[in-house]
């Protein structure tokens, strides 16, 4: 059965890296309904300019340095941690990404859900084999990210700590390829394909993993606030559906003509599909059917890429 979904109507949210891909849109739908605070550190003034358009409060502040958190209101309701940031700088993303999460809830103490948005960069590769809650955890992105899974590994048990230290109802939930209209890993490789470029993939094909779109995503939310628990529960987050690079980029080039050049690499990060059996239990399943949501980024970030508007 899955978790009852919170209410979001007129309560105070705290959404942090609403200038990202995976949290735009979540601002843009959450501010229409509720009093939104939207926290970056806001270099670019075009990016405060976008945000405040949405309706949202905006906070500039960076979550490695606690002191710049004073902006935030001390009533928040409930928090969507997604601020990461990935400059390859060991001290400052681990500051930002693992304390930062912690700096945030310590902030945060009377929150009534917190949720934490890790991803599936955090395991091991492991070939095939659907990776559940308790598997193995690895350094997986080094190739692209060498900051990224362990900054993301040290987030969710700083994460946890406070959790448990302050007793805050907490959800981690590792992400597997967030995508929508305003972009997503699938769309670079578009790109690629249009300009020719290799797209590296691991041998061992076909190189699965759960992408999850924008729609199911924002549905979600209140199920994933629902599910918090101060002992915090970690879930997957992705598609219920499994799809391979190989498989979206056939799609794309049905949509485009641009044809794939792969190029083989056994340290590309390879397959990362998901056991799903957790996140459907607690939230239940998503419903965008994956070609429907490529087929709508296309149309609406490149229409001039598509052969034809019918699909
Ligand atoms: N995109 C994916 O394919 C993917 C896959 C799996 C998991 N995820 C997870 O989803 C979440 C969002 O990812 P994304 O791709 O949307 O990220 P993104 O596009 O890189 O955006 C990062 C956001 O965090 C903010 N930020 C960066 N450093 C900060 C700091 N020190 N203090 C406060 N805010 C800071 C950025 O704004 P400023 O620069 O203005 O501060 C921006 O709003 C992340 O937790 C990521 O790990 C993403």
């Amino acid at each position: 059965m899955p978790v009852t979904p919170v209410e979001l109507a007129n309560t105070k949210m705290l959404i942090t890296g609403p200038t990202g891909q995976v949290a735009l849109p979540v601002v843009e739908h959450f501010a229409k309904i509720a009093d939104v605070y939207a926290l970056a550190r806001f270099r670019k003034e075009e990016d405060r300019a976008q945000i405040e358009a949405l309706g949202a409060t905006v906070i500039a502040a960076d979550l490695a340095e606690p002191d710049t958190l004073a902006a935030i209101p001390e009533d928040i309701d409930y928090v969507l941690n997604f601020a990461v940031v990935k400059s390859g700088d060991f001290d400052y993303d681990l500051a930002a990404n693992g304390e930062g999460v912690g700096n945030l809830m310590m902030r945060c103490k009377n929150a009534k859900a917190f949720v934490h948005f890790s991803s599936t960069a955090v395991y091991e590769y492991a070939g095939h084999e659907p990776r559940s809650e308790n598997s193995p955890l690895g350094d997986n992105h080094r190739v692209m990210f060498p900051t990224y899974s362990i900054s993301k590994i040290a987030a969710e048990t700083v994460c946890k700590f406070v959790a448990h230290q302050q007793g805050i109802p907490t959800t981690i939930a590792r992400l597997s390829v967030p995508y929508g209209d305003n972009g997503g890993w699938m769309y670079y490789h578009m790109l690629m394909m249009q300009g020719g470029v290799p797209i590296e993939l691991h041998p061992d094909k076909p190189n699965e993993y759960n992408p999850l779109h924008v729609n199911d995503y924002i549905e979600k939310i209140p199920y994933l606030l629902g599910a918090a628990t101060q002992e915090v529960t970690t879930l997957n987050f992705g598609g219920s559906e499994k799809v391979s690079i190989e498989q979206w980029c056939d799609y794309i080039a049905q949509l485009t003509g641009f044809e794939p050049v792969f190029s083989e690499n056994p340290k590309a990060f390879g397959s990362l599909c998901i056991d799903t059996q957790r996140m459907h239990e607690l939230i239940g399943e998503t419903s965008m059917d994956w070609r429907e949501g490529i087929r709508r980024q296309l149309e609406n970030l490149a229409p001039e890429v598509l052969l034809s508007q019918a699909g």
